[in-house]
């Protein structure tokens, strides 16, 4: 099968393109290398450095590769950026995604994969700790989210009248690392793998928001999937969206447990053998006291079933990544 992967030079991408690439499929790459990395992207892949704001540079990329289906991973995804720079964020989200549909539209792609995010949730409106079920009020909090879920709506209209099956899956926090593939970003914003670099010893201090949330142990609770759980999650939408197993519509992904931050600075303290120097802070505006998925529709639909639930065999694995790769990529 001919694959085009948007952001598969960024964390997550990169992962699903191993795995593509390892079976066997032709793998086209679009990243502009805005966030990704030339190393992260499999020998076997065709990487093509692309904007998605360049509408017709994108139409290219699709004339060229003649994807039979696409998974659009490329996104700006830092939530306090996009509240300092809306317009930005509307034009790169949601007009990228815009100029890939329309691209697509006609070309024969068949399939479409979108990554949206719990973002497009907002705050639990029930019990803040109950796990949250795809038919949960959509209400997004930030202008990230918003702007995926302005994508997920579009691309439900446009590949319903251009006859391609899609679906939206939105995931909680993805973590972790294969042997070769893991995080990293800059700026990072993530938990884990800053906990790393404190553990590593390249930052000082870990710092921790809000230790007085309503759970257990007072501070903030999300749901971790590992990247590669993610990653065969989309091939086996692909698979489905090709074979009319599916429809439309949107899938979470997670695991169903909840992880506090406390929770998880234990975990990397405890595979690492390091000290973790932790500084108190109090709650960032907008975050929730917990964010957990209710995974059950995508185990009916797709069949997924996270094989990484154990919360130190996940950041055991990015601890293991980091001390490969202390700096990250070469670039
Ligand atoms: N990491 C998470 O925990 C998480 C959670 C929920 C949703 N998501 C979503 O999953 C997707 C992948 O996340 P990630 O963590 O791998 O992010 P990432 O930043 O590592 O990867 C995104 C990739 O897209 C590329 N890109 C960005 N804008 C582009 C543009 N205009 N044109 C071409 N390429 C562009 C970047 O260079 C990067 O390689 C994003 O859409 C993100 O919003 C991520």
């Amino acid at each position: 099968m001919r694959v085009l992967v948007t952001g598969g030079a960024g964390y997550i991408g990169s992962v699903t393109v191993a795995i593509l690439a390892r079976m066997g499929h032709e793998v086209t790459v679009l990243d502009n290398l805005s966030k990704g990395h030339r190393a992260a992207v499999d020998d076997q892949a065709e990487l093509s450095v692309t904007d998605l704001g360049d509408r017709g540079a994108v139409a290219e990329v699709v004339r060229r590769s003649r994807p039979e289906a696409t998974i659009h991973f490329a996104a700006q995804s830092l939530v306090g950026e996009s509240m300092e720079a809306p317009l930005r964020y509307y034009r790169g989200n949601v007009g990228g995604t815009l100029n890939l549909l329309e691209a697509l539209d006609g070309s024969g792609c068949r399939a479409f994969v979108f990554s949206s995010t719990a973002a497009v949730y907002g705050a639990p409106t029930e019990s803040p700790l109950e796990p949250i079920s795809e038919s949960h009020h959509l209400s997004p909090t930030s202008v990230y989210g918003d702007t995926k879920l302005a994508c997920e709506r579009m691309v439900t209209w446009a590949c319903r009248a251009s006859a391609i099956a899609s679906v939206a899956l939105r995931y909680f926090n993805a973590a972790g690392a294969t042997a070769t593939l893991g995080e990293d970003h800059v700026p990072e914003t993530h938990l884990i793998p800053n906990i790393v670099q404190a553990a590593l010893g390249r930052l000082p201090t870990i710092s921790m928001f809000g230790d007085d949330y309503p759970t257990e142990d007072g501070t903030a609770v999300r749901d971790y999937v590992h990247v590669a759980d993610l990653a065969a999650a989309h091939v086996t939408a692909v698979e489905l969206l090709m074979s009319g197993g599916i429809g439309h519509g949107a899938l979470n992904l997670g695991t169903g447990t909840g992880h506090s931050v406390a929770e998880v600075i234990e975990s990397v303290r405890r595979v690492s053998g390091q000290h973790v120097e932790v500084v108190r802070g109090p709650r960032r505006p907008g975050d929730p006291p917990a964010l957990v998925a209710s995974g059950e529709l995508a185990r009916s639909v797709l069949g997924w079933v996270p094989s990484f639930v154990a919360i130190d065999d996940i950041t055991a694995s990015a601890w293991k990544w980091a001390q490969r790769f202390p700096g990250g990529y070469p670039e």
